[in-house]
């Protein structure tokens, strides 16, 4: 059976760049992965074969410059020309505009691919179909991405931070196919390899309200939202401070708790 029939959801729509004008509020404000991804990562490919990972929908390179310090060499792709140029540099990091269904390596070439929270973005089946191709005999796909946050420490604050997500933005501006793969933690994605394993970790960050509401600045739905409705995240600003009861947008006060699901395929 071919990965087109066992993925139950999969986003066709053309690639429209819903990142590229936002990629700065991106890589400011986006949650770093934690060293426990890494560490999984490290324990699941072997050191002998660490030539080459290929990272697809770099964005602006957090998990890629990741990889680089366990890998000889990274080459990472995003068709987003905007957040290409303010992808984070290394020097064993390599990055091109392009896209998960053309992934410009030759066959049987990569140790590892990786997708961090892009994979629902993606043809499913073309982007798969490519993943068998590039992907040396013995080689990992690790596919993860984090969901929505909760406030952990600020009851009145998460409810703020809640109702942005489902009632104000809400379900008609994200994409729905998109937020039915994350919400369900990536369990209707299928990749085509035998050897597949799914699992999760839950990392926390301590953020400033000023980057609380950057955070929010960079959802592909609030760009959709303010295309056609004022911008909600000064009164949503406002409602946060008044939750922790002070006017200190600056210190790191809120903690954010973070669910990564994670897929982890080995090719035969
Ligand atoms: C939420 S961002 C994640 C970026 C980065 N991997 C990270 O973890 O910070 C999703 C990325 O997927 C990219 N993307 C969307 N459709 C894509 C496609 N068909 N092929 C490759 N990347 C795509 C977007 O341009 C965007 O940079």
């Amino acid at each position: 059976m071919s990965s087109q029939d066992n993925n139950k959801i999969t986003n066709t729509a053309k690639f429209q760049d819903e990142f590229g004008k936002f990629s700065k509020n991106y890589s400011s404000f986006r949650p770093l992965y934690p060293d426990s991804l890494y560490q999984l990562i490290d324990e699941t490919v072997e050191k002998d074969k660490r030539s080459l990972a290929v990272d697809v929908g770099c964005g602006s390179g957090q998990n890629s410059i990741r990889l680089a310090a366990l890998f000889k060499k990274v080459i990472a792709f995003d068709p987003s020309e905007g957040q290409i140029t303010n992808a984070l540099k290394h020097d064993n990091v390599e990055y091109h505009v392009g896209s998960a269904e053309k992934i410009n390596v030759p066959d049987d070439s990569a140790d590892l691919v990786t997708v961090a929270t892009a994979l629902h973005w993606f043809n499913l089946p073309i982007f798969f179909k490519e993943t068998e191709r590039i992907l040396k005999s013995g080689g990992f796909f690790i596919g993860f991405t984090y969901g929505f946050h909760e406030i952990s420490n600020n009851e009145k604050a998460n409810l703020v931070n809640r109702e942005l997500h489902e009632t104000t933005i809400g379900p008609e501006y994200w994409n729905q196919a998109v937020r039915k793969l994350v919400d369900g933690g990536y369990k209707d994605i299928v990749p085509p390899f035998k050897e597949t394993k799914r699992t999760s970790l839950k990392f926390h960050t301590r953020v400033s309200i000023e980057s609380l509401i950057g955070h929010y600045s960079s959802w592909s739905a609030y760009s959709q939202y303010v295309k056609t409705n004022p911008d909600p995240l000064p009164q949503i600003k406002e409602k946060i401070l008044e939750a922790y009861g002070t006017t200190d947008d600056q210190s790191p006060i809120v903690e954010c708790e973070y669910t990564i699901s994670i897929i982890i395929s080995k090719k035969d």
